[in-house]
């Protein structure tokens, strides 16, 4: 039994995990290789590569890839290892760019947009230019928002992932949206910590105020008060109502895994006198894709462990907690709004980004504050709260994860 497999047995479920789980690089290390590299990661939106040539970098546990715009077409988008075919030295080294072909400046390979060795020198007649393309990752495009498998041959089946859940995201027209700000907050915490404050609001009360009065639903959770029980029910009753005539799909979607990567959505009723996620209630942009009215509704979806996108209806965030090592994450966080609004005569970027902005600040503090606590030898694994019951599902099923591939490994090392 290896040591994964041994720590596995010893966590209690309804429990946080044991330190190990937050703080190895030993536990990153499988991980990466159980299912990281694998899985679906949102990347970021199409919207960030206009031009052909446009490309960004994203890096993830000590990987790097080049995500970039290949053609006119609105789909000629592809991603491939940053590592030169030659002896392997990164090719791109700013963060994002324009480039007519990607040269390495070591030895001065270089390679067509689309990935194709396009020159060499001095090599032997033997050898095939062909077979010596930049390694492709796998892309795939969910109306605009760029998804990526670092190992294809191993990802979940993208399509059948996001079937049961595509349709709460047809009204967002997601494709004609823009990206007007982006943020990667450094989190110095392990991913799972990140992941497993992002699906609880036991600590919203007391740690996001402003969050907390924007979303009405936060109080009587809680049941902070029979009035704030109340006023809330009064307001999702009678909003349930409003909606209908619209059609959209309210509560929680079907939570269904798909090659262990999950999927779901939710959409309900933010609160009274708050029409979207502003700090004011008020409308911040115009409204988005086939949206005809402020509606008060707020729609969130997971896409595997580490990505999300939650949208109200005149923006929208994308939020992917990318791990870079065991104690160390990006949240990576793009707000988007509808594509044919312009800053300042349509909308104020920094009233978009304000409440979501102070959100994840004061998150980045919590759950850095909770790594610092994970790291001492005191730490002993603590229940969860009924009110966490999403981070419980979701240590539930990273330990299902863990423990299946290490039996997969087991029995591949037995067949060999
Ligand atoms: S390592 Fe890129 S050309 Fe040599
Ligand atoms: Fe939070």
């Amino acid at each position: 039994m290896n040591i994964i497999q041994d720590l596995l047995k010893r966590q209690e479920s309804g429990f946080s995990l044991s330190g190990e789980f937050y703080r190895d690089q030993a536990v990153f290390e499988a991980e990466v290789d159980a299912f990281m590299l694998g899985q679906w990661m949102l990347a970021g939106h199409a919207s960030r590569i206009p031009s052909r040539g446009d490309y960004f970098l994203f890096e993830m546990a000590g990987c790097s890839v080049i995500v970039a715009r290949t053609g006119d077409g609105e789909n000629d988008i592809a991603a491939f290892h940053n590592v030169c075919r030659h002896r392997g030295a990164k090719l791109c080294e700013k963060a994002q760019g324009n480039n007519k072909a990607f040269y390495c400046r070591y030895h001065a390979w270089s390679y067509k947009l689309t990935g194709e060795l396009a020159s060499w020198r001095h090599m032997p007649e033997a050898l095939d230019k062909s077979e010596f393309g930049l390694m492709p990752c796998g892309l795939k495009l969910f109306n605009g928002v760029i998804f990526l498998s670092l190992a294809p041959d191993r990802a979940p089946d993208f399509d059948k992932m996001v079937e049961h859940i595509a349709h709460r995201w047809d009204r967002f027209d997601l494709a004609r949206t823009q990206v007007i700000h982006r943020e990667v907050y450094d989190l110095q915490a392990n991913w799972k910590l990140g992941v497993e404050n992002n699906l609880e609001c036991y600590h919203c009360l007391s740690g996001h105020p402003e969050y907390t009065s924007a979303h009405a639903f936060v109080k009587a959770d809680e049941k902070a008060g029979a009035r704030a029980v109340d006023e809330y029910k009064q307001f999702y009753d009678a909003w349930l109502k409003s909606v209908e005539p619209t059609g959209i799909e309210v509560g929680v979607s079907d939570y269904i895994e798909t090659d262990g990567q999950l999927c779901r959505a939710m959409t309900w009723g933010i609160g009274p006198k708050h029409v979207t996620g502003s700090m004011d209630g008020q409308p911040l942009a115009p409204l988005l894709g086939h949206i005809e009215a402020y509606d008060s509704s707020v729609t969130s979806g997971c896409f595997g462990f580490c990505s999300y996108i939650i949208a109200y209806c005149d923006y929208l965030v994308t939020v992917a907690y990318v791990p870079q090592s065991a104690g160390r994450t990006h949240i990576e966080f793009t707000w988007l709004v509808r594509e044919s609004a312009r800053e300042g005569a349509d909308f104020d970027r920094a009233a978009v980004t304000a409440l979501w902005d102070v959100t994840t600040r004061q998150d980045k503090d919590l759950i850095e504050l909770n790594a610092r606590g994970v790291d001492s030898p005191a730490y002993r694994p603590g229940p969860y709260s009924e009110l966490e019951w999403c981070t419980s599902d979701f240590i539930s099923r990273y330990k299902a994860l863990m423990a299946r591939s290490c039996a997969d490994a087991d029995s591949e090392s037995a067949r060999n």
